[in-house]
């Protein structure tokens, strides 16, 4: 259901496109992001830069106020750069037009938020088929259905699918959310302290998931997380402070 990106293709590829590096997913350039409030200026994001390659399952770690949030909203164009770049896939997606960069953003990145973000007032399934509503993929809506279902079954939570989300506990909630990012196929999985509003042993279950979505089917994967137990089983973190970044660990 989830398709499996081959190393072998990856590597394949490296001769036939010498500009840009294929094993790289995700390039953040100079990144900078400047709100104007009531109160003046902030200086939320203050030149950052980073790669993250192919099939990577990387942490942010920091303290709140950060730039945590406004970097990972940045990375998946939720909201544009002041200055600087991202580029995903070689492509450097703030040089798109808006709805070639909103069609970007559905097909290519999933995201999952702390607060899970459902629709309270539909199904489960529902929740998990919006993306490919939006964006017109998945053929007819049977076929739609049938990709919403396997998906919920892998995540163990196929019998909660005619359910409404505020039936479920906080980590089938969870559960549901990721089902939905997973719905497009989507290369790149942003996760906005994903664990943040569940106990220990929720959070690690939904951690285990993403750890799966990361070896086994090597979805490129960025977390945010306050969690310092969760980040060391990432494969490398990367400390936020005041905007900038304060270093990179591989783990
Ligand atoms: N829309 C906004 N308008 C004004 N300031 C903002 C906005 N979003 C975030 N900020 C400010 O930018 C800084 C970084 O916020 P954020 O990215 O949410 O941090 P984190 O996610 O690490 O807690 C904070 O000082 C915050 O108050
Ligand atoms: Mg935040």
């Amino acid at each position: 259901m989830l398709d499996h990106n081959s190393r072998r293709e990856n590597r394949a590829s490296v001769n036939n496109q010498p500009s840009t590096n294929p094993s790289i997913a995700l390039k953040v350039e100079k990144l900078s992001k400047v709100f104007e409030s009531a109160a003046g200026k902030v200086f939320a994001l203050k030149q950052i830069n980073f790669t993250i390659n192919k099939g990577e399952f990387v942490s942010i770690i920091g303290p709140s106020g950060s730039g945590k949030s406004t970097l990972l909203n940045m990375i998946g164009a939720l909201d544009r750069p002041t200055f600087g770049k991202v580029f995903i896939g070689g492509v450097d997606i703030f040089s798109l037009k808006d709805h070639e960069i909103a069609s970007m953003r559905n097909t290519m990145i999933g995201f999952i938020f702390q607060s899970f973000n459902l629709i309270n007032r539909t199904t489960v399934q529902k929740n998990v088929e919006i993306p490919s509503i939006i964006s017109c993929t998945s053929g007819e809506g049977k076929e739609r259905t049938q990709r919403a279902l396997k998906i919920l079954d892998v995540l163990g939570i196929k019998d909660k699918a005619k359910f409404k989300p505020t039936s479920l506990s906080g980590g089938q909630q969870q559960r549901v959310a990721i089902a939905r990012s997973l719905m497009n196929n989507p290369t790149i999985i942003l996760a906005d302290e994903p664990t943040g509003n569940l106990d220990t042993k929720t959070g690690n279950e939904v951690f285990d998931l993403l750890k799966l979505l990361s070896t086994k089917f090597r979805r490129t994967i960025v977390m945010v997380t306050h969690n310092d137990e969760l980040a060391e089983k990432t494969d490398r973190s990367i400390y936020i402070r005041d905007g900038r970044v304060e270093k990179e660990v591989t783990n």
